[in-house]
């Protein structure tokens, strides 16, 4: 089973990324060839900074390997080592219809946000569709909100096995865990750096107790009384990081009151400390051998591009391109 997901270097990485996508992502290693990514293409849609984009490509290597993605096991590279995805991806536009694109939340909430319109935020999904169709890929673990754009990838690969021949494109799977699909943000929206709602993954102690003592909204319940359990932030969040014995507790408080939600922050604040310990440990390592994560990543895309050109030669065949 070949498995593969990207996750754009658009800004640091926060605790929404990680249970989402990176966590199932490293789990999935153990069940077959995986193939992950940095989706730098896709970020210089939003970051227009060169500077500042290869320092979050570098942020994002290194959290990514800190986390536990494991180079002997997975396939980890940079999307734009692989410049072969961007010919896939004109030539899926070809079979793209204007509506398919228009129907798309992401471009309109980007845009709704104050995002110049431009084409490649526009065209962005078949960019994407592009990186998962070019290397024959089963399985995408993602959060929800990339479902849709799993959904366009289906439909492209649909049209263009309609249209040039049945299995020249493998239809992948999402593959969205329903229990951390959507992690909840400070403010109780969907976590996001859009929202400035986020835990960064890799705060210091001291940046995460701000946060989360001063920036997770709480009702004014009295000490003493029960606490209202459903939609509650730090529950949800505690859930994350406690074991199953300590996160009951805590809900079983919640019910009975007695424990102010200063208590409760505090223990969340500890559970996510010890959760990141060993990451943020490893991150130091990796971080004083830049040369090493260099080296992960060009390994990387030596083997992606291997795997990318038999595919890109099927489809130019298959379209017509260069001779027969
Ligand atoms: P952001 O919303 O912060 O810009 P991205 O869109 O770059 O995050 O998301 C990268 C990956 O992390 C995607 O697979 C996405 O589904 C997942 N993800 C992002 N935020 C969350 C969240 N709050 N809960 C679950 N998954 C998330
Ligand atoms: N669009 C994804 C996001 O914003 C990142 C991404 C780009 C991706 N290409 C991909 C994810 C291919 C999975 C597969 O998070």
């Amino acid at each position: 089973m070949r498995i593969l997901s990207g996750i754009q270097p658009s800004g640091r990485l926060h605790v929404g990324n990680y249970f989402g996508m990176m966590e199932p992502a490293i789990r999935m290693q153990q069940q077959g060839e995986a193939f992950y990514f940095i989706a730098d293409y896709h970020a210089l849609t939003t970051v227009r900074d060169g500077g500042e984009l290869r320092q979050y490509v570098r942020d994002v290597a290194l959290d990514f390997l800190a986390c536990g993605l494991d180079p002997q096991r997975a396939v980890f590279f940079r999307q734009s080592d692989v410049p072969e995805v961007t010919e896939l991806a004109w030539i899926l536009s070809t079979v793209t219809p204007m509506g398919l694109l228009e129907r798309c939340h992401s471009y309109k909430d980007k845009t709704a946000r104050g995002l110049a319109a431009s084409h490649g935020l526009f065209a962005y999904p078949v960019l994407m569709a592009a990186d998962i169709l070019l290397y024959d890929s089963d399985a995408v673990p993602v959060g929800r909100d990339q479902k849709q754009h799993l959904e366009v990838t289906r439909d492209l690969a649909i049209k263009f096995n309609e249209h040039y021949g049945e299995g020249l494109l493998k239809l992948p799977e999402p593959v969205i865990q329903e229990t951390t699909a959507v992690v909840p943000g400070l403010d109780g929206q969907k976590m996001s750096k859009s929202y400035d709602n986020t835990l960064p993954l890799f705060a210091e102690p001291g940046a995460l107790k701000k946060l989360i003592m001063r920036r997770i909204a709480t009702d004014s319940t009295p000490v003493e009384a029960p606490k209202p359990v459903e939609g509650s932030v730090i529950l949800q969040l505690f859930r994350l990081f406690a074991g199953a014995d300590d996160y009951q507790r805590m809900e079983d408080e919640f019910r009975a009151g007695g424990v102010g939600y200063g208590d409760f922050k505090k223990r969340l604040l500890a559970a996510c400390v010890e959760f990141f310990e060993p990451m943020q440990r490893r991150r130091r390592e990796l971080e004083a051998d830049p040369g090493a994560v260099e080296d992960v990543l060009r390994a990387g895309a030596e083997r992606a591009r291997a795997e990318a050109a038999r595919v890109l030669d099927r489809v130019r065949r298959a379209v017509g391109l260069g001779l027969a």
